[in-house]
């Protein structure tokens, strides 16, 4: 059945478009809420940037505290998840001899911030194996067990980049802080594709897109701290909220902001703000179109073509149905990825990333609102033929 979402997407009609986890994808509302953020700023940029973007900032973040279970004051927007990895990693004063412990699940980008981060003060990134078959019930157990007298930060993803697997951070996170390390958890797939409950979640850090499953536009992200945390974040961009101090007034802060996390990290010289704006019109969409029927719909469609593919490659999924949302990784015989990708794309017009993991193959599979059946099952017959 085709799907009543997709005429909402820009989307090629010709391609069957299964890589949402990617970059994600605007739907038109929110486009046009993009814009007419765009054409409100060049109609006085003066007065909307210089006069009106803290507080228009709060609105949004007010908003999407709401949606992710937060404090607004604990809130502040970046421009992607890499970025808010990278505040968090540049902030965290380690010394010679420290210890950061990351799952071997982490998107590339940000496991090089922490090595950067961790070379540069004489430290280790230490990468724990999460072994496959996923056992959930494990997953704490094996990151806490492998803490050291010097491990000072926990680095996890809520659902992992190659292998799209959830992990039950929670339980993570509130043993790890009984422990005395902190941890920071890497979201940027979880807004939009898993509820959230940030406040009980109980990271000390959490990064994530709007940008991706909660179809923003590009370059919303955010970066959650607990309160305790926010002076002593720093941003990677020096600007005007660090001019007079913490917490001082520079006379500017219509557009700096007034607390420390919007003075340090919101305000980074000129940029559109518009993307961050509109976020709300996102929750909005998502919420007029019943979004927790999309995911589930997605989710049963995901689950049921991995299993019809490990029937025919005989190769098991990696992990039980409730490990995954509404992206699911597709084990295929070992192959050189990028040839099967552009193999399914030029033959068979799938736009669908494959990803390597412990020496594995995996097409990793996104299904959103505006799929339907037939996409999945162009996938299917194009691997059959593979
Ligand atoms: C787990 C994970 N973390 C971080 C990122 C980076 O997101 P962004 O490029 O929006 O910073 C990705 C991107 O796919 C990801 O999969």
């Amino acid at each position: 059945m085709p799907s009543t979402l997709r005429s909402q997407f820009l989307l090629d009609p010709e391609l069957a478009f299964l890589n949402h986890g990617s970059f994600g994808a605007c739907p038109l509302p929110v486009l046009q809420a993009l814009h007419r953020w765009q054409f409100a700023m060049e109609r006085n940029p003066v007065a909307f940037l210089g006069r009106r973007s803290a507080q228009l900032l709060r609105e949004a973040r007010t908003a999407l505290a709401t949606f992710v279970g937060a404090q607004p004051s604990d809130l502040v927007f970046v421009p992607n998840a890499t970025t808010g990895v990278n505040i968090v990693a540049a902030s965290l004063p380690l010394t010679p001899g420290d210890e950061v412990l990351a799952t071997d699940h982490e998107y590339g980008a940000c496991e090089a911030t922490w090595e950067r981060a961790c070379a540069g003060a004489g430290a280790t990134l230490r990468r724990v194996t999460i072994p496959l078959p996923f056992e959930r019930e494990r997953f704490a157990d094996t990151m806490l067990s492998a803490i050291g007298p010097r491990t000072r930060l926990i680095f996890a993803s809520h659902v992992s980049s190659t292998t799209a697997l959830i992990f039950p951070v929670e339980q993570l996170c509130s043993q790890a802080r009984a422990r005395g390390v902190l941890t920071l958890i890497d979201g940027a797939h979880a807004p939009g594709q898993l509820p959230l409950d940030l406040d009980a979640l109980g990271a000390d850090f959490y990064t994530g897109n709007a940008h991706k499953w909660l179809c923003a536009p590009k370059g919303a992200g955010f970066l959650h701290a607990r309160a305790q945390h926010h002076a002593s974040l720093h941003a990677t961009v020096t600007s005007w909220g660090y001019v007079a101090g913490d917490g001082g007034h520079t006379g500017f802060d219509a557009y700096t902001g007034s607390t420390v996390l919007e003075r340090r990290l919101q305000w980074q010289g000129t940029r559109d703000i518009a993307a961050w704006l509109s976020v709300p019109a996102a929750i909005d969409f998502q919420r007029e179109h019943d979004w927790p029927a999309v995911r589930a719909r997605c989710h049963a469609m995901a689950v049921a073509l991995m299993h019809r593919v490990a029937a025919h490659t005989g190769l098991a999924p990696i992990g039980t149905d409730q490990d995954f949302a509404q992206m699911v990784p597709l084990a295929v015989p070992h192959t050189d990825a990028e040839a099967l990708r552009t193999r399914l794309l030029e033959r068979h017009a799938i736009e669908v990333p494959v990803t390597r993991h412990g020496g594995r193959s995996f097409v990793r599979v996104s299904v959103q609102g505006y799929n339907d059946d037939d996409d999945l099952a162009r996938l299917e017959a194009a691997l059959r033929t593979i």
